[in-house]
């Protein structure tokens, strides 16, 4: 019986910067400490962008060619790049066609999206489409932030927190069966309260006072975006599992966002999964906004065998969140 044509994920590669922010350099910055930290969060370093004149294009640019490397695939061959992320190198034009230029993929167009730590998951399903369809062959999406370039390092409640780095994948057709199988995204924009950078915007465009009132940069109230963020994950998980008639048994790894471990350990309490197949890169790399869940696939890459059901999930500004199941198909 001939199995239906799907898009799947037949490369992955990340970059993160050499600089690392650890721990006891936060301690110096704010009154934080390395205990407090690790207890609360499970963050241990991130990674920082300090290259001169480097952007998260530049990240993304790095992460794609080590995976067009990797899968022998020539930037000419590329027909579109969509990229994830909240910190885009400019307000317009978007970071995909600047990424299409430094790759040189003469032939590609390009997009953000822009549903913060969703936005891989987002893009995804979306670059997904496409390929589904049967319109594009080769499609890549990135998931990327710089998120240094809108923490405000005298915060305590964001600057622990974030840090940055890029994820890039590459999608193809496949009919054997593997490949995304089916994706919950939802949304709700009364979010936009408790999860915001609150000028630079249409609404607040920049001005002095908005610069002297720090309103350009990541805020939060931690702890309600927490529960939601649970309960999110949580949900979307279990709708996934339950509409494809799977059971958690059937799961081989589950893929979270990583914005706290305490949230990730109650998401996998809350679906009776085991923490041995939790990815988890938080520790060295803390919350990468966009980048987390490539960055993930990237580093357990060797670990995952062709067939695999695996659950990817996220919840972050919007608010934004959802799960998508694909089967690996390497
Ligand atoms: O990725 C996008 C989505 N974002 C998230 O999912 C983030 C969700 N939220 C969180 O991860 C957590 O809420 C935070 C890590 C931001 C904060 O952790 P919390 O356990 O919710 O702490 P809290 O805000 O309730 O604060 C507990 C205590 C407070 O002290 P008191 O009032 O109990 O004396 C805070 O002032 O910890 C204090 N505190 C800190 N202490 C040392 C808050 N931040 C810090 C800090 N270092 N960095």
């Amino acid at each position: 019986m001939p199995t239906k044509l799907r898009a799947a994920i037949t490369g992955v590669h990340g970059w993160v910067p050499e600089t690392k922010l650890t721990n006891s350099d936060l301690e110096k910055i704010v009154d934080t400490n390395d205990e407090w930290i690790v207890s609360r969060t499970g963050i241990k370093d991130r990674r920082i962008l300090r290259t001169p004149n480097w952007a998260t294009s530049d990240m993304c640019a790095e992460a794609v060619k080590g995976l067009l490397e990797k899968t022998g695939v020539k930037p000419g061959e590329i027909d579109m790049i969509i990229v994830a992320t909240v910190t885009g190198d400019m307000v317009f034009p978007d970071t995909a066609n600047t990424v299409c230029d430094k790759i040189g993929a003469k032939n590609a167009f390009g997009y953000d999206i822009n549903a913060a730590c969703s936005g891989f998951l987002f893009a995804l399903a979306t670059g997904a489409q496409f390929v589904q369809n049967e319109t594009y062959k080769k499609v890549i999406v990135v998931g990327a932030d710089m998120m240094s370039s809108i923490i405000d390092y005298q915060d305590r409640n964001t600057c622990i927190i974030f840090g940055d780095g890029a994820g890039a994948v590459l999608l193809e057709a496949k009919k054997d069966g593997t490949g995304i199988i089916d994706f919950v995204l939802r949304g709700d924009g009364s979010g936009r309260e408790l999860l915001n950078m609150k000028a630079g915007g249409s609404l607040h465009p920049a001005t002095a006072e908005t610069v002297a009132n720090r309103e350009h940069y990541a805020w939060q109230d931690g702890k309600r975006v927490y529960v939601q963020a649970v309960k999110g994950m949580t949900s979307a998980c279990e709708e996934v599992i339950r509409r494809n008639k799977m059971t958690i048994e059937d799961v081989q790894w589950v893929v979270p966002h990583q914005a706290n471990m305490r949230i990730i350990t109650s998401v996998a309490e809350h679906l009776h999964f085991p923490m041995e197949k939790v990815m988890l890169n938080i520790e060295k790399y803390g919350n990468t906004t966009a980048a987390t869940l490539p960055l993930c696939l990237w580093e357990y890459e060797k670990k995952l065998s062709k067939g695999d059901n695996i659950i990817l999930t996220a919840f972050g500004g919007g608010f934004t969140w959802g799960a998508l199941y694909l089967k690996w198909a390497y």
